[in-house]
Order: C-alpha cells, then sequence, then structure tokens
C-alpha cells in the first residue's frame, strides 16, 4: 500500500483508517556493526494523534515514507515511555520501504498509523514467573515488553524475569547499553549469548536453544514469551516443552506480509485467522492449530 498523506481521506472526508498520522524522527541509533538495523525515535507532529496512539506490548505499528509504502514494524518502546515510539527496523537489501526508511535522516517526516495487532498477556503473566527467549532482530517487542515489567511501578507485579537473548556476533547485539543495565540490575536473570564471539567477547557462545537447555528455567507458574527466526523458533520448542512447558503457555508472534493491517485486505491470513488482527501474538497450542501447523 503506497500512500502519501493527502490520499487517505474517505469519499465522505472521514478520516480514513488507512490515514498515517505525520511524525518526526527525533533520533537515529545504529544498532549493529553492518548498520543494517536502527531504531527510530518518533515524536508524533500532533498532540492529539500522539494521545490517541495508546498501545500495549506486543502491538505493532504501519511505518510509511511517502512516496516508498508502508510495513508493519513492531512497536520497541514501552507503553510506558512518554512522549514517543520507538521501532528498530531491519534494512533488506531489495526492500522498498526499509531502505527508504533507512535514507531518512533525524528530523525527518513521516506517517504511522495504528497500534494494531493483540498484545502480549501482560494480565495473565503478572503473579508469574516470565522467561524471555529470542534471537535476532525479533527481541524488539519483547524489549517493549522487559522495558514495561521492569518499570518501577511494575516489577513487583511480576515474579521472577528471566532472559535468553542471542545473536550471530557481538556486533550484531541490540539495544547494548540497555542490555548491560539489565545485567547490572539484580531483579532480571540476563543470558546473553552469542554464536559466535571476538576478541573482545567475555561473554557466553551457543546458540539461543543451547543456552536455553543449559539454563533450564523451571516452568512452575511460568510463561514464556519466545520470538525469533523460524529456525530458531523450531529448536526452542522441543527443549521448551521438555521443560514442562504446555504450548498454552508459550507465546510467541508470527510475520506475515501484510497490506493494509486492520483485518481488510486478506494478505495475512493463515486459514482462518488474519495475523494483522488475530495477532501477531499467538500462543504454541493456537500456532500448532494453524493450517501451517508450525513455523
Ligand atoms: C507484525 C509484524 C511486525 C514486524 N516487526 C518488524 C520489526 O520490528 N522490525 C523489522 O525490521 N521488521 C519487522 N517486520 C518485518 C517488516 O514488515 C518487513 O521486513 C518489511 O515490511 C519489508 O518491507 P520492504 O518494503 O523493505 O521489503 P519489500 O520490498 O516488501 O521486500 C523486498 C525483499 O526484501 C526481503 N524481505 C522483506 N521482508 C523480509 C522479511 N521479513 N524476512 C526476510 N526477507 C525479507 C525479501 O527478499 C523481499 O523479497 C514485521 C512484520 C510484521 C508482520
Ligand atoms: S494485512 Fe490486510 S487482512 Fe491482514
Amino acid at each position: 500500500m503506497n500512500l502519501v498523506l493527502s490520499e487517505a481521506e474517505g469519499s465522505d472526508g472521514a478520516a480514513s483508517p488507512y490515514l498515517p498520522k505525520p511524525a518526526t524522527i527525533e533520533k537515529i541509533t545504529i544498532e549493529n556493526e553492518v548498520k543494517d538495523l536502527k531504531t527510530f525515535r518518533l515524536v508524533f507532529c500532533n498532540e492529539e494523534d500522539e494521545k490517541r496512539f495508546e498501545y500495549e506490548c506486543g502491538q505493532f505499528a504501519m511505518l510509511s515514507v511517502p512516496g516508498a509504502g508502508e510495513s508493519p514494524i513492531g512497536i520497541a518502546s514501552s507503553p510506558l515511555d512518554e512522549g514517543y515510539l520507538e521501532f528498530t527496523v531491519k534494512r533488506y537489501p531489495t526492500g522498498v520501504v526499509t531502505t527508504a526508511l533507512h535514507n531518512l535522516e533525524e528530523g525527518a517526516r513521516m506517517g504511522v498509523r495504528g497500534p494494531y495487532g493483540n498484545t502480549y498477556p501482560m494480565e495473565e503473566m503478572a503473579g508469574k514467573n516470565v522467561v524471555i527467549v529470542s534471537g535476532g532482530f525479533a527481541f524488539t517487542t519483547l524489549r517493549s515488553s522487559i522495558r514495561y515489567m521492569l518499570a518501577e511501578k511494575n516489577r513487583s507485579r511480576f515474579e521472577n524475569i528471566t532472559v535468553i537473548y542471542g545473536a550471530r556476533s557481538p556486533g550484531e547485539l541490540l539495544y547494548k547499553s540497555e542490555l548491560k543495565e539489565w545485567e547490572e540490575r539484580d531483579d532480571i536473570d540476563m543470558y546473553v549469548t552469542v554464536d559466535k564471539g571476538d576478541e573482545n567477547w567475555k561473554g557466553r557462545e551457543g546458540f539461543v536453544p543451547t543456552v536455553l537447555t543449559e539454563v533450564a528455567p523451571s516452568s512452575e507458574n511460568a510463561i514464556v514469551l519466545v520470538c525469533g527466526p523460524p529456525i530458531m523458533l523450531r529448536f526452542t520448542m522441543v527443549p521448551l516443552v521438555e521443560l514442562g512447558f504446555s504450548p498454552g503457555r508459550i507465546i510467541t508472534s508470527l510475520e506475515r506480509r501484510m497490506s493494509c493491517g486492520i483485518g481488510k485486505c486478506g494478505r495475512c491470513n493463515v486459514g482462518s485467522k488474519y495475523v494483522c488482527k488475530d495477532g501477531p501474538v499467538f500462543s504454541y497450542k493456537q500456532v500448532q492449530e494453524l493450517p501451517e501447523g508450525g513455523f
């Protein structure tokens, strides 16, 4: 869907659901050595748009660059972060929108519509141990959840928080300074791993499913959120189930090609489910019941 702001009004003049709201890029953080992962901090140009954009952890927005189109991107900031939104975007060499986004500079204007999709089950997670397992840049919406749970007003609502997060190499780890801060806290257990370290890396080496097996978090009164590339997800489900996590307590987020983002166009359906509306958050039990039956 290739929208520019002025094209997006309904025929009756009412605001169309496809109307992107203008936002300014306040800050860009280059996250990795290869420079194909950037975090964009956006501030809505109109206060009303900011007030209306009430989101929860796990949701996504459609980000647009006029003339290039729009893409669904998970919200990486926490709902408690006031005054801005953050999105971490991977640029694909042939990706039209992600390349256009990466070419923008601080101060540039772009479009945001949303928030869309369902959310991580934060209310169900309250009072439980929370395990987070992630690999690669799919960590973005889990970062939102960690920020949310660690916020002073929320931390006591959740029991133990264990995070197992991996990247291919030390240079590919996202949110490096935040990871360090979390590692220094005593109310969250961090296990950061890389597939292969370099001469400066003093941390853990190993694939996420292997580290998960070594750490063996208890499934007692626990919910696990797991996001990553399909191959990591496939190899992670086996140890999780062996550790006693029932498929209903394994929560993941699916990615599918999308167009409207609001359940109208049918682009993202898997069987009778629309990933944009019924998801993107699904339990492993629900994923197993989908026609594709897995990742
Ligand atoms: C709910 C949801 C949340 C998402 N959250 C994020 C996020 O937080 N950060 C993020 O960077 N992306 C996220 N994505 C993926 C993102 O939407 C796509 O990468 C983006 O739409 C690609 O747009 P493009 O115009 O740059 O690529 P296109 O021009 O549409 O595609 C060009 C080529 O790029 C490659 N490509 C595009 N997308 C992918 C992909 N997902 N995997 C592998 N190769 C691909 C393919 O080779 C494709 O042929 C999310 C997707 C969904 C559905
Ligand atoms: S993207 Fe249109 S129905 Fe999901």
